[in-house]
């Protein structure tokens, strides 16, 4: 029985991670720490919320102090850290949440994890485990004839998220080299499902079409993704836990490379076709006129493109799959089919994170 802390668990990937922990390992704690910012949201956790494993602390990871007494209190073996400020194009406009948060605040995990664990011993000698969780975007970027990014790809970040999140790998690695604390990475590409802030593309498309809103496509559209169904991330991380080498970096990624502009197109073509099924939809969304007419493609619209856009992500998985055994389930066909159908059952969670700020920032970034 594990006693896990994951930092980061009323985000997008958290949340996931938590709801597919509990089905696997209901006899686990779970002990959720989150600074709710504008991209946490307690909502996300309420499959959860009255699993008797589970709790909920609302709090900073910049707070080591409180980390420590979580670990202690807790007896922790297990931290997970999704938590981080997220979004590329934020940390264009405002870097320095970035470095707090996702380089500090990693810091402060580190230390505390150190102390805890290695000076204190609390867990007289159990294993202990402190697993990042990190990105794709670390590597930089590819042509569209280079080969997918390996873990032995050397780190090359473009924009001040990759930046951040690189740094905070290298801190994980060091305190693994440095104090021996028992670390892992993963590396993974986009992930998409549900819980999807509608900041990011996939969910910012379904519910711009579900507002008659323009869907900005940034620069040509031809840019590349390599897109993973959230669970599936989930199951990585889990084998990363259970066979995964410490010290190690893992690839996880879903063998699913897109054209952004692609993908919108899809997604137009999808919420086409659910809004022709009936009279349910259109009466529930009667301001999604493209959708109901048909045509929901008609909103896209090409705008400026993102400063530094990083053209291309692929990953290379092999050494993931080779060691621990680890393939993607969820078809993209499915996935995204699954994704759609969500945002369409649940216009309650995203109406509730979408409280204007986010609205009211995009629309800053196109004036
Ligand atoms: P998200 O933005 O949806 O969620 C981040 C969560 O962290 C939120 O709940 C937020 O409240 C919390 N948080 C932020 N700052 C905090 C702080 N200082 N203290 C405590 N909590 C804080 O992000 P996500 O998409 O779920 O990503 C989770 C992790 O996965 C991140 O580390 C990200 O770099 C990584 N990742 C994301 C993707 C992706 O496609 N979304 C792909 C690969 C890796
Ligand atoms: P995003 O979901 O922000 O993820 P990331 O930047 O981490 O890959 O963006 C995915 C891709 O879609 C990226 O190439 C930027 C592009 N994009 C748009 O073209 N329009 C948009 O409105 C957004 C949010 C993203």
């Amino acid at each position: 029985m594990r006693s896990i802390l994951v930092t980061g668990g009323a985000g997008f990937i958290g949340a996931n991670f938590v709801q597919y922990w509990f089905t696997q390992h209901p006899q686990d704690n779970i002990l959720v720490l989150d600074a709710l910012t504008y991209a946490g949201n307690l909502a996300s956790l309420d499959p959860v919320k009255d699993h008797p494993n589970f709790t909920f602390v609302h709090g900073n990871i910049l707070d080591t102090n409180l980390i420590e007494e979580l670990l202690r209190h807790h007896k922790v073996d297990t931290l997970i850290h999704f938590a981080a400020e997220s979004h590329v194009d934020r940390s264009i406009t405002g870097p320095d949440a970035f470095l707090e948060t996702n380089i500090m605040g990693t810091h402060s995990l580190l230390k505390a994890a150190k102390k805890v664990w290695l000076d204190e011993n609390l867990l007289n000698g159990k294993e202990h485990r402190f697993h990042h969780v990190s990105t794709d975007e670390v590597y930089g970027t590819l042509s569209l004839t280079d080969p997918a990014f390996t873990e032995d790809t050397a780190y090359a970040p473009n924009s001040p998220y990759a930046a951040s999140k690189a740094s905070s790998d290298h801190l994980v690695r060091a305190y693994n080299e440095t104090y021996g604390l028992k670390t892992t990475i993963s590396n993974c590409s986009n992930n998409y499902g549900p819980y999807h802030f509608p900041e990011k593309l996939i969910p910012l498309v379904i519910t711009n079409i579900l507002h008659d809103k323009p869907l900005p496509i940034y620069g040509d559209g031809k840019q590349i993704r390599d897109w993973l169904y959230v669970e599936d991330h989930a199951r990585g991380i889990e084998l990363v836990l259970n066979k995964g080498r410490v010290g190690e970096n893992y690839n996880i990624g879903g063998h699913n490379e897109w054209q952004n502009i692609d993908i919108v197109k899809l997604v137009c073509k999808l919420m086409d076709e659910c809004f022709a099924k009936g009279e349910a939809l259109p009466a529930d969304f009667p301001q999604a006129k493209s959708a109901i007419a048909g045509n929901s493609a008609s909103l896209i619209e090409y705008v400026k493109d993102r400063l530094g856009h990083d053209r291309r992500y692929a990953i290379d998985a092999a050494k993931t799959r080779d060691e621990l055994g680890y393939e993607p389930q969820e078809s993209f066909e499915t996935g995204i089919r699954k994704t759609v159908e969500w945002y369409l059952n649940n216009e309650v969670w995203w109406l509730a994170v979408m409280d204007g700020s986010y609205r009211d920032w995009i629309s800053e970034q196109y004036k």
